[in-house]
């Protein structure tokens, strides 16, 4: 199947007039992104090894995509790795033809072969892009990037800072730890922890700013299964989480589970100021901003002018139950796998599946629900398990409502549920396609939690 036919297949022309968007904003340039082995120096002491990660043009991240609302992405993916590829680019509303998920939206792309992704950006924000085939292993190597996309609203600011945080699972001489890579024991429980912890592929970053000056961070969670916690030094403004606007809230820290994001708008003084991740143990040093003198003009430092914020839909036309269940200490015993009623323990000795949803375990094979174009659907979320799940819809972004009824503030793609929580996350399926569901700990993904939505 090629470009042409994918977007055919999935009615291109059609949502590219559903959101409004004219051929007059294509841009012509098609960027490369070659994706292959290379060697990262993750802790700075020489006495360390460099540790062997695969990355987008060799680096991790990957380079910094940067376009404005209403602009094409042209990007020609080459596969220079020892297996299969794809890029996802997370929380686009995409084509589905372009939407990089390897075996449902595409096969794999294999090693030297290319794939070229076109597709318009709808919403300005802040997004990323990662390989999405065997996530769980590529994610972990470096396989992302971030995608940036302006707006002409956007508050002027005088620095704006991409921040990408990940952590590693490093072993005692700084290389990568990769026999634990498929470890069981990671899958039923929270996940591939690390235990390195960088900011833009460094540990500890000093990013030098201008004194006195309004900055922009975009927070990212690039971590295969780490929940951050950011603890800004003195209020900032949080103006967007997962790209999309909410109403303007001074905040002291961000939680961030694996895939959100966060934009804050935070004023610069004349000190030297350490941010620290705060939500695993001891506080820990995550990136420094370290004040330059500067004659150049600062921006006015404004009020922030408020986007709007779109109000969640008045009405439910299909409910989709979910029951999620399994993982260790979970009361899982039995779950359909391949159609067939299966014990959890042959479950997880024979396929390596311990996790499962309405008592099935997760592929990409049944759809979940198949919606009709623009009904509203709720997704009604119980984990049942005893640990935080990230989940994450593709090509749309969807509002939550608690199980007390309340709607929390703006959409997400991905939301972190806790032990035991029950919330509906609420979407209008305007994208057609083929959707995953699935945790964003991509362990747990692997092992089971995923799904199928198709809106036709
Ligand atoms: Cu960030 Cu299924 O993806
Ligand atoms: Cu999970």
């Amino acid at each position: 199947m090629n470009r042409r036919d994918v977007i055919k297949l999935m009615g291109g022309s059609t949502l590219l007039g559903s959101f409004g968007l004219s051929q007059s904003s294509v841009a012509e340039t098609v960027r490369t992104l070659r994706a292959f082995p290379s060697t990262k120096r993750l802790v700075p002491d020489s006495s360390f090894q460099e540790a062997n990660i695969w990355g987008f043009e060799g680096k991790v991240p990957g380079p910094e995509l940067r376009f404005k609302k209403g602009e094409w992405v042209r990007v020609e993916f080459e596969n220079e790795l020892p297996e299969g590829s794809s890029i996802h680019w997370h929380g686009i509303r995409n084509l589905n033809g372009m939407d990089g998920v390897a075996g449902l939206t595409q096969p794999a792309v294999e090693p030297g072969d290319r794939f070229r992704y076109v597709f318009p950006l709808p919403d300005s924000g802040t997004y990323w892009y990662h390989s999405h085939a065997k996530t769980w292993s590529q994610v972990a190597r470096g396989l992302y990037g971030p995608l940036i996309v302006e707006d002409p609203e956007d508050p002027e600011v005088d620095h704006d800072l991409v921040l990408m945080i990940d952590d590693w699972r490093l072993a005692d001489d700084g290389t990568l730890e990769e026999s634990s890579f498929g470890s069981l024991h990671d899958w039923a429980h929270a996940g591939r922890l690390g235990n390195w912890l960088t900011v833009n592929g460094e540990s500890h970053p000093n990013i030098p700013v201008k004194q006195n000056a309004r900055v922009r961070l975009r927070l990212i969670n690039a971590a295969n299964a780490r929940v951050f916690g950011i603890a800004l030094p003195t209020e900032g403004t949080l103006i967007a989480e997962d790209g999309f606007p909410r109403t303007h809230q001074l905040v002291n820290d961000i939680t961030l589970a694996p895939a959100q994001r966060a934009d804050v708008i935070w004023e610069m003084d004349s000190e030297t100021t350490t941010f620290y991740e705060v939500r695993n143990g001891e506080p820990y040093p995550a990136f420094t901003l370290t004040p330059v003198e500067s004659s150049e003009p600062r921006v006015a430092k404004r009020p922030l002018s408020q986007k709007p914020v779109a109000p969640p839909p008045d009405r439910i036309d299909v409910e989709i139950p979910l029951h999620m269940q399994g993982g260790a200490m979970g009361n899982l015993s039995e779950a359909v796998y391949h159609g067939k009623m299966t014990p959890i323990r042959e479950l997880a000795q024979m396929h390596k599946k311990v996790w499962a949803f309405n008592g099935q375990v997760g592929d990409h094979h049944d759809a979940l629900a198949t919606l009709s174009r623009n009904q509203v659907a709720s997704i009604e979320v119980f984990n049942d398990t005893r640990w935080e799940h990230a989940m994450h819809l593709h090509g749309h972004h969807f509002w939550i409502q608690t199980e007390q009824g309340e709607f929390l503030n703006g959409q997400r793609d991905t939301y972190l549920f806790s032990r035991g929580e029950r919330a509906k996350l609420i979407f209008v399926a305007d994208n057609p396609g083929l959707w995953l569901f699935h945790c964003h700990m991509l362990e747990h993904h692997e092992a089971g939690m995923a799904a199928v939505i198709e809106v036709v």
